[in-house]
C-alpha cells in the first residue's frame, strides 16, 4: 500500500520491486489518483493497482490488511499523526512492515550563502516557506521515531537519517 501516493513515485517503485504484488494506491486526491491510475494503465500495470480517494484524517474506508505500507513525505500532511500511525498499525498484516520516508527540511539548490549577486537567496526562501509551513504542517520535520514506537511500531531498518 502506498499511502499518501501523490502521483505514484512509490507505487511503481513497489511495483517493479515486487512483481507479484498488488499495490493500493491511497491519496486525497482525485487528479493525482486519475495521473496515477493513466500511467498505470499506460505501463500496463493497471490490474495490479487500486486507487482508493481517501482522507487520512477522516474515516477510513475498508483497505485491506497489507504486508507492507509505504507513506512517503505523506505522513507530515495529516492532522493528527498519532491517531494516522495507530490506524496504519491496526491496518496491517502481522509481521508487516511500514516504512516511512519524511523530510527534515526542503533540499537546497544553491551553494550556501549564495548566489553571488543575492547572497543568502535560498535561506531566505526557506525561512519564508518554514514560517509558512509551520502552521499549516507543524509536523513537517518532526522526529517521527516517538511517534511510531507509541503507535506500537517496533523500529528498525536502515538508513534512520539520511541528509537532505
Ligand atoms: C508531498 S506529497 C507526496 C506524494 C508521494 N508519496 C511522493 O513521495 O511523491 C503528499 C501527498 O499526500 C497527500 N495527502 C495530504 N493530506 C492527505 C490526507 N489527509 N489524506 C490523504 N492524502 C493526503 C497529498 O494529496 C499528496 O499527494
Amino acid at each position: 500500500m502506498d499511502l499518501g501516493c501523490g502521483t505514484g513515485a512509490g507505487t511503481f517503485a513497489l511495483l517493479a520491486r515486487f512483481p507479484e504484488a498488488e499495490v493500493t494506491a491511497v491519496d486525497s486526491s482525485a487528479d493525482h489518483l486519475r495521473r496515477l491510475r493513466e500511467k498505470a494503465e499506460a505501463s500496463g500495470a493497471g490490474g495490479r493497482v487500486r486507487t482508493v480517494r481517501a482522507d487520512l484524517d477522516a474515516a477510513w474506508p475498508g483497505l485491506g490488511a497489507p504486508g507492507l505500507v509505504w507513506a512517503s513525505a505523506s505522513m507530515h500532511h495529516v492532522a493528527d499523526p498519532a491517531r494516522t500511525l495507530r490506524k496504519v498499525h491496526e491496518l496491517l498484516m502481522p509481521g508487516g512492515l511500514f516504512a516511512v520516508v519524511e523530510l527534515a527540511g526542503f533540499p537546497r539548490f544553491l551553494p550556501e550563502g549564495g548566489p553571488e549577486e543575492r547572497p543568502g537567496l535560498e535561506e531566505r526562501i526557506h525561512a519564508a516557506s518554514d514560517r509558512h509551513h509551520a502552521a499549516l504542517m507543524p509536523h513537517r520535520g518532526a522526529d517521527w521515531d516517538p511517534k511510531l514506537t507509541a503507535a506500537g511500531f517496533c523500529l528498525g531498518g536502515a538508513p534512520r537519517l539520511m541528509p537532505v
